[in-house]
């Protein structure tokens, strides 16, 4: 077994075996972190796809890496894009929603909000079956009306390499491998093909220092967050 495979299957194995245990842990003051037993876990998230040049080769090199992610996706791109879509869900990636045409959560009407998430969360359903899908807000801007009518947790992040700024992946690689720390999310972005290369290279990187991978929801569950209706996340703890 090579070091790669070796590591993915330790990762699946503190997956399994831990107990969604402490790690963001609401008290009186706030939230606090705590030690949490098992390898450091962080979540890596692309926004804005699905585009078949560039999810694809990101999704071969995920299962490559038998790396989870999780893919918020712009439901108009959903279209001619439909295998890409199963396939994320097939191994074993989080889908999620960024609205249909990529808007602002803000100011919306409720027919406006609902032709967003709602025209979204149907096309996925139609694909992927029932399930929850969670929301991320395009520019993390939202309204507390949206917030009231989401219907489910809304996804921001901790780490933002600002991949799509200058597609330079030493400095994208750099920006996460630099600022991660067990519990964060990542934000990037799967329409560049240099953040294709990034987000990989991240993997193999913190993967070599021990870190393991999992999706948004397997993150906040191993580290003992309950993911409410209408709550912000940014990593690991409830904002
Ligand atoms: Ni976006």
């Amino acid at each position: 077994m090579d070091k790669r495979k070796l590591t993915a299957l330790l990762c699946m194995l503190a997956l399994l075996a831990a107990l969604p245990g402490p790690g963001g842990v609401e008290q009186a003051g706030g939230w606090t972190e705590v030690a949490v037993d098992g390898p450091p876990l962080v979540a890596l998230t692309f926004d804005d796809g699905p585009r078949s040049s560039t999810t694809g080769p990101l999704l071969d090199g995920l299962a490559l890496r038998e790396a989870p992610a999780t893919f918020f996706l712009v439901g108009s791109r959903i279209r001619g894009n439909e295998d890409l879509v199963r396939r994320m869900a097939a191994e074993g990636h989080q889908v999620g929603i960024h609205t249909y045409d990529h808007v602002e959560l803000k100011g919306l009407t409720r027919s406006g909000f609902d032709l967003q998430v709602g025209k979204t969360r149907a096309l996925l359903t139609s694909l992927l079956g029932e399930g929850e899908y969670w929301l991320r807000p395009p520019y993390g801007i939202l309204d507390e009306q949206a917030r009231s009518w989401c219907g489910g947790p809304l996804i921001l992040w901790s780490v933002d390499p600002e991949d799509w700024k200058d597609e330079d992946v030493d400095r994208v690689v750099a920006a996460v491998t630099e600022h991660v720390s067990d519990g964060d999310i990542i934000l990037m972005h799967d329409l560049f093909p240099s953040s294709v290369d990034a987000a990989l290279r991240v993997v193999d990187a913190l993967l070599g220092k021990g870190y393991c991978f999992a999706t948004v929801e397997q993150l906040l569950a191993q580290r003992g967050v309950a993911p409410e209706a209408g709550a912000s996340y940014r990593r690991a703890a409830k904002n």
